[in-house]
């Protein structure tokens, strides 16, 4: 039986609306929860709010709000984000909660039992934007480093967290577990800092100068330091000491963080588990920053990037892929909104999606929709190996999961897209579609591409939840085979011959970046067109619209109708279609002509006709002209 698999996001500060940094983070555990879950792993995923404090404080006065009121609505906005952007936690922790609240008591009261709080007058430089006392040593040129600001020097009677007498056993500690914080650069970084001698921590505030947080348990007149608080919602969550899912989940955990919180989450917390008691997190993946046109993501700069506005523009799922695809997990990244666009059109649109229509296209032109068997054909030199070439693309990409290495794995995937796209251009089905005796032979190549389809939407699954699930139901699968394992991915062969696939559709639809629509943010007014009476709409909408390349098989007049037509038509099947274009155009002279039709409407009864579709057509002063093409295109081509 596989272990269960536990995965955190830092809880998020409310002093603030989320933006791509946050999104990233929780994307990322989003993707490794649900990787591990195809591995056939039971998971947990837990992220929430951070909500003690006097930043929290701070910004809720600026609001004119109570912290209560505003930590209520600022935590609702990472909650509502997450399903947006298909993040499926299990629990959304938050630091206000009671449970926590009593746990960090309980914590505190442990390690002040056992001699590892102390309390003493300190007076040193404090910074109140990072909320922490720095020490001489710390500070650049006497300012804070990451404020930039000259801290205030303030004396006060504090509780202190006795570190130092734990440094040598934490150097040792990540000495002999190498992969207890990666990637390496952050390991190293959390041992260069361990080379200096490890200051004892305040984890207590005066309630004379804060009182939003959580009173000590051995002392009333002071609140818990807010990183000793948040740290602890990652045991808290799981019902610390006796709960079942602590039990279950706390020995598999890992935690996912960018560099910023490195130090508290690489040192103040394993120090915290070990005086605590409790067994130490098994990693911690520290990834870089993304900055926004080469600057720093901030308010003034007002360059900071809404997750929700991109992913209404682009869907959640190119979203997803975009942010995996684009940053190498531990170094920073630069986001733009034209490489974002770029990918879109090139990798998903381009790539993935014209695989997948063209290969469904074959499926319903030569074999009526209906999976073919792949086992009538003898073992022959078309087979050119397919199923290895699955086989380590699924082995390469779960090394690159497990690694962390999101964009390796996904370059695995796209060289497996390129290897079935040349497969086909290779074994080229149109031609071996041309004669009786090679119609087996067809089957075996179309039979493989559609395994190595199943193959990618399964692989796609934990970036593009949505896509792999589109993709698996077009291949004919149930909701019950939906989530495929590795396990399932692995076999060869695990299509069904004679299912019949549902039409096909267009998985991913070009952008362009030039279209105000596709800008995000400053939508440009629409110009509008002097006759137009219609309102405007959105490229989504649009995108809903399935046009297709037809060829007219067939024409007749349709009896007693002066304008109608019965056209049979092939779209990589065939359908009937019914055009009012009967006095314009004479039946005979349609035979073999390409033109344009909606393919997804519902179908209509005219004249007693089933049509299956609307043939585009121009009105022009009482004539009808109407939509071709400026060259032969395969039937069934989606139009963008
Ligand atoms: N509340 C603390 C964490 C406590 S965890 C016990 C905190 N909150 S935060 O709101 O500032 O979130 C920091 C985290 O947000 C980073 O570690 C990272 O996960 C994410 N990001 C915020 N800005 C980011 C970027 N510009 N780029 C990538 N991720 C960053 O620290």
């Amino acid at each position: 039986m596989p272990q269960p698999f536990y995965v955190t996001t830092p809880i998020y500060y409310v002093n603030a609306r989320p933006h791509l940094g946050h999104a990233y983070t929780t994307i990322v555990a989003d993707v490794v929860n649900r990787f591990h879950c195809i591995c056939g792993q039971e998971t947990y995923f837990l992220t929430g709010t951070d909500e003690h404090g006097d930043k929290v404080v701070r910004a809720a006065k600026e609001e004119g709000m109570s912290p209560l009121a505003y930590v209520d609505q600022i935590s609702d906005l990472f909650r509502a984000l997450w399903p947006e952007l298909d993040i499926e936690y299990d629990y959304f922790i938050r630091t206000t909660e009671s449970a926590h609240v009593n746990i960090v008591k309980e914590v505190l009261q442990k390690i002040y039992d056992s001699g590892d709080i102390y309390f003493s007058e300190y007076e040193g430089a404090y910074c109140f934007g990072c909320e922490r006392f720095y020490t001489e040593r710390e500070l650049v040129g006497g300012r804070c480093p990451d404020h930039k600001t000259i801290p205030e020097v303030i004396k006060e009677s504090n509780y202190f967290f006795r570190m130092s007498r734990y440094q040598d056993w934490l150097v040792d500690h990540i000495n002999k577990n190498p992969d207890f914080i990666s990637p390496e650069r952050y390991r190293n970084e959390a041992l260069a800092f361990l080379r200096e001698p490890l200051d004892d921590l305040c984890i207590s505030r005066p309630k004379s100068r804060l009182q939003w947080g959580i009173t000590l348990p051995f002392d009333d007149q002071y609140v818990t330091y807010v990183w000793f608080d948040a740290l602890l919602n990652y045991v808290s969550a799981l019902a610390y000491p006796d709960g079942e899912r602590f039990k279950r989940f706390w020995p598999t955990v890992h935690h996912l963080v960018a560099k910023d919180i490195l130090k508290p989450h690489g040192i103040y917390w394993p120090i915290m588990l070990k005086a605590a008691g409790i067994p130490l997190y098994r990693g911690l993946h520290v990834h870089g920053y993304w900055n926004v046109d080469e600057s720093k993501m901030s308010k003034s700069l007002g360059n900071v990037v809404d997750p929700l506005e991109l992913k209404n523009v682009y869907g959640a799922d190119a979203f997803r892929y975009f942010v995996l695809r684009e940053m190498v997990f531990g170094l920073d990244s630069s986001f733009t909104e034209k490489a974002f666009v770029q990918r879109i059109n090139s990798d998903l649109a381009n790539d993935l999606g014209n695989l997948f229509s063209r290969s469904l296209t074959m499926v319903h032109k030569y074999f009526k929709g209906v999976v073919p068997r792949g086992d009538e054909a003898p073992e022959s030199s078309l087979d050119l190996d397919v199923k290895s070439d699955a086989l380590k693309t699924i082995q390469g990409y779960e090394k690159a999961m497990e690694d962390f290495a999101f964009h390796k794995a996904l370059m695995a995937i796209w060289e497996f897209i390129n290897r079935i796209n040349k497969y086909i251009d290779v074994t080229a089905p149109w031609e071996l579609a041309k004669k009786k005796s090679q119609h087996k032979l067809l089957g075996l190549v179309l039979y493989n591409v559609l395994e190595g389809l199943r193959v990618i939407a399964g692989l796609l699954y934990p970036v593009m939840p949505r896509a792999s699930q589109v993709m698996q139901k077009h291949l004919g699968m149930t909701s019950a085979d939906i989530c495929q394992t590795l396990e399932d991915l692995s076999v060869w062969g695990n299509m069904q011959a004679g299912t019949k696939l549902p039409k096909t559709v267009t998985l991913f639809p070009r952008v362009e970046l030039d279209k105000p629509e596709a800008k995000g943010g400053e939508i440009a007014p629409a110009k509008e067109l002097s006759d137009s009476s219609k309102p405007e709409i959105s490229v989504q909408t649009f995108q809903q619209i399935d046009l297709r390349v037809a060829t007219v098989l067939h024409a007749e007049p349709v009896p007693r109708s002066r304008n109608l037509l019965k056209l049979k038509v092939d779209v990589g099947e065939e359908r009937t279609v019914v055009a009012g274009i009967a006095k314009s155009y004479h039946p005979e002279d349609l035979i073999g002509k390409q033109v344009v039709i909606v393919a997804n409407l519902k179908p209509v009864k005219l004249m007693g006709i089933l049509s299956q579709g609307m043939v585009l057509t121009a009105a022009d002063k009482g004539a009808c002209r109407l939509v071709t093409l400026d060259g032969p295109s395969e039937p069934g081509t989606p139009l963008m």
